[in-house]
């Protein structure tokens, strides 16, 4: 069986020291790329040259490669996460690109979420907006009361499951004109909003994590939708709307 033909690729790449330095754009070269590996691999080849000519190699972020823990961030050809939809940047692959294409890869772009060297961004903002609210009170005294034992509708039980899917990678973000969290930020409110283990602190919740957003300098909704179009989960604009019903809700009573 005769293999696939390897790619030649350049790579535009965002090369940065550290928070403080400016950072500029590094071309590099980089041939016979295997279709079949993901982007990730193709940097680890790429870093494995660098290190072999006594380059540094790039610094980008990834741990669980397989979609799950969101720390894969980085924005390829001006999309996060690259082409292709409902996928994370760990679960992209080569065969997405041609010979001889050009790749340009940078870091999100965001003031929330400042440069912590080259493709390496900080989001602890988002850490810090969960400490604001993003928890429940459950008592683990001995008393636990079974989750069983609380009926729910399978309906809003399917939508906080969905809600909850988010992995906080940030892609809303790098995506929106105003560097908007709002999807993140209703997203984390409406797995709890639907449930009625999530009411306790329901008020709070929705006013804490949203002035928690604007203090660490994420813009407002653009209500342009380009949030819902690039996270790889598929989180609806409707928790938006749902987010916003409740801080108005909490506002007011
Ligand atoms: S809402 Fe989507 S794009 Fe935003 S942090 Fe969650 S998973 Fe990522
Ligand atoms: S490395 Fe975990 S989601 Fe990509």
């Amino acid at each position: 069986m005769s293999q696939a033909k390897g790619l030649n690729l350049t790579l535009k790449i965002w090369r940065q020291q550290n928070a403080k330095s400016k950072g500029k754009i590094e071309t590099y070269q980089i041939e016979n790329i295997s279709p079949d590996s993901s982007f990730l691999e193709m940097l680890d080849i790429l870093n494995t040259e660098l290190i072999d000519k006594g380059e540094i190699p790039v610094e980008f972020d990834h741990d669980c490669r397989e979609g799950i823990c969101g720390s894969c961030s980085l924005y390829i050809n001006g999309e996060p996460h690259g082409p292709g939809k409902r996928i994370t940047t760990c679960q992209l692959h080569m065969r997405s690109f041609k010979d001889g294409d050009t790749i340009y890869i940078e870091p999100w772009r965001a003031a929330a979420f400042p440069i912590v060297k080259d493709l390496i961004v900080d989001r602890s903002a988002f850490d810090r907006i969960q400490h604001a609210g993003g928890y429940i009170s459950v008592n683990t005294s001995g008393n636990t009361v079974d989750a069983n034992a609380t009926p729910i509708d399978k309906h809003d039980a399917d939508e906080a499951f969905n809600s909850a899917t988010c992995i906080g990678c940030g892609a809303c973000v790098a995506a929106c004109k105003n560097a908007s969290a709002s999807l993140f930020v209703s997203a984390k409110i409406s797995q709890y909003a639907l449930l009625p283990q999530g009411q306790v602190e329901a008020k709070d919740r929705v006013l804490n994590m949203v002035k928690q957003a604007e203090k660490e300098g994420f813009g407002p909704c653009s209500n342009t939708g380009a949030c819902e179009v690039e996270c790889p989960k598929g989180i609806s604009l409707e928790n938006i709307a749902r987010m916003n019903r409740e801080f108005l809700a909490a506002s007011i009573s």
